[in-house]
């Protein structure tokens, strides 16, 4: 897709889904209008980005404007010069109106931080545009919130290590280039789903960067160019870019559902699961605010793929960190990509596991694509009937990695059940492995990696002759842990 299409499916779609629009030639021809003939027709009508500082009992409400060069407004709005200082940058919009989660974002920032100065950065002025002429504003915007930002360390002696400034979309952008236009370094930069088009791939001086603050972690949750989409910036930005999911398809926006469907349910249906995908970077946000104590992890992995086979939860040095407010500050010159699951819906937090399970067999079988069920049973709950994400050809004799995720917090294993799934009769007849009277992939031991409490475990089949995953295999701690067994095992596909 070249980029004329690609930002005018972004417009299309985003339009579809804020105000309801039917797709309409304008907004194509819009689109491939030459931007300057529209970035200079714009100039002219000059608009200053608004500082609003909302209090914690109006999070929704403009009632207090701080004016850069006026120090009195610092007074009136009460501004607490010893307090943390947040900035939330909105992106692009369509609707000229601050989106919903605003307020939302607002009011966690004050039920975490009581004292805090929470500043909404209002440049809708500019952001209600073209895409590309917003995406365009946004250095000028950044320039003005930078000098913003000198001017309040002048006027307050504010240490700069408390200003955190926390944009989404095209407002992370502008957050970066507000840091980089600042006399001195603040503390952090949160980019939420950084925009992508007109940003992948261009000059570390012309988007969020690692040199922009102290410390700039970014959530990404709406990259990868699935399917030749993408609103978010795939690539890394910050000190720490948390990838939930893989930074794709989050669970509960369906997006996948929408594409298939695209035909049935149109274009409103589609729109709605992409605002989800690249929002969610908000509301994750906004949960590790509010469920502090329960903050999801994340871990740091080469690939989307390795980590989804279990291999990366092992957390030495910074390995792992806090997704969202409360990710440890890193400062590694190069970017750390983490990953981690979630849930559909707030709280998000799930718990991970590795399973290293050998499969033994006496024949020698073609290799097979099973569904596996595993049911784990702890001393706080149970996690029953979750499917093992094979996604692999399964051999035998070899020990295979997963991993698994639980919505609850299971406390301490107890027990697990493994079993090989073969309702569909359809299966039967494209694996041939269970033509067989005597299907055969035994497993005798799983050994077990958490990585939300960093420990190993392991299990051993309940009964030694009952091994077999035709039928349900228990699983419990084994009485002697045999940890040689695992020690150098070979994985495959890794
Ligand atoms: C200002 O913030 C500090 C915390 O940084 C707090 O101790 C103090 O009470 C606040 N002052 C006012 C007037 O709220
Ligand atoms: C798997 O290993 C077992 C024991 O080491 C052996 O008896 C069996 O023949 C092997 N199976 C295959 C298919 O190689």
């Amino acid at each position: 897709m070249d980029i004329h299409s690609f930002r005018c499916l972004f417009c299309v779609l985003s339009l579809a889904a804020l105000e309801g629009f039917s797709c309409s030639l304008t907004v194509h021809d819009n689109f491939l209008k030459p931007l300057d003939s529209l970035i200079i027709s714009r100039e002219a009508g000059e608009a200053h980005s608004k500082f609003s500082l909302r209090k914690p009992t109006l999070p929704d409400d403009d009632i207090c404007y701080i004016v850069t060069g006026k120090p009195e407004t610092l007074h009136y709005c009460n501004f607490n010069s010893t307090a943390k200082t947040f900035l939330v940058i909105h992106g692009w919009t369509v609707s000229g109106l601050f989106e919903s989660w605003v307020a939302k974002l607002v009011a966690a920032l004050y039920d975490r931080e009581k004292d805090a100065n929470v500043v909404v950065v209002d440049w809708l002025d500019k952001a209600h545009d073209h895409y590309g002429v917003a995406a365009h504003n946004t250095q000028e915007v950044g320039q003005e919130v930078g000098l913003f930002i000198d001017w309040i360390e002048e006027a307050t002696n504010i240490p700069l290590e408390k200003i955190h400034l926390i944009g989404y979309s095209l407002g992370a952008h502008v957050a970066g280039i507000a840091g980089s236009h600042a006399s001195n370094k603040v503390g952090r930069i949160t980019g939420l789903d950084p925009a992508g088009p007109d940003f992948e791939g261009v000059h570390a001086h012309r988007r969020l960067s690692p040199d922009d603050a102290h410390f700039v972690d970014v959530l990404h949750t709406f990259s990868g160019g699935t399917l030749g989409l993408s609103i978010g910036i795939e690539q890394p930005l910050g000190h720490v870019d948390i990838y939930p999911n893989g930074g794709s398809f989050q669970p509960g926006c369906n997006l996948r559902g929408a594409l298939e469907n695209m035909a049935y349910y149109g274009l409103l249906a589609m729109s709605d699961a992409i605002k989800c995908e690249h929002e969610r970077s908000i509301h994750l946000f906004i949960d590790s605010l509010l469920n502090g104590a329960e903050a999801s992890k994340a871990y740091s992995c080469g690939s989307s793929t390795m980590f989804e086979r279990g291999v990366c939860l092992r957390c030495p040095k910074n390995h792992c960190n806090n997704v969202g407010y409360d990710a440890k500050r890193v400062r590694k010159a190069r970017s750390v990509k983490m990953f981690t699951k979630t849930r559909a819906s707030m709280p998000f937090k799930v718990h991970h596991y590795q399973l290293k399970i050998h499969f033994t067999s006496q024949m020698n079988q073609p290799e097979a694509n099973p569904i596996i069920t595993t049911s784990l049973y702890g001393s706080n709950g149970d996690a029953k009937d979750l499917y093992l994400n094979v996604n692999r050809k399964i051999s035998t004799n070899t020990t295979h990695s997963f991993l698994l995720v639980t919505e609850v917090n299971i406390g301490e294993l107890l027990l697990l059940k493994l079993k090989l799934e073969r309702s569909s009769s359809l299966l039967d007849m494209t694996w041939p492995w269970w033509k067989s009277d005597t299907p055969e992939l035994q497993v005798q031991k799983i050994s077990i990696w958490i990585g939300e409490t960093q420990k190993r475990m392991v299990f051993c089949s309940k009964d030694l002759h009952k091994t077999n995953l035709h039928h349900e295999v228990i699983f419990v701690k084994c009485k002697n842990t045999g940890r040689r067994s695992f020690k150098r095992q070979k994985y495959r596909g890794q």
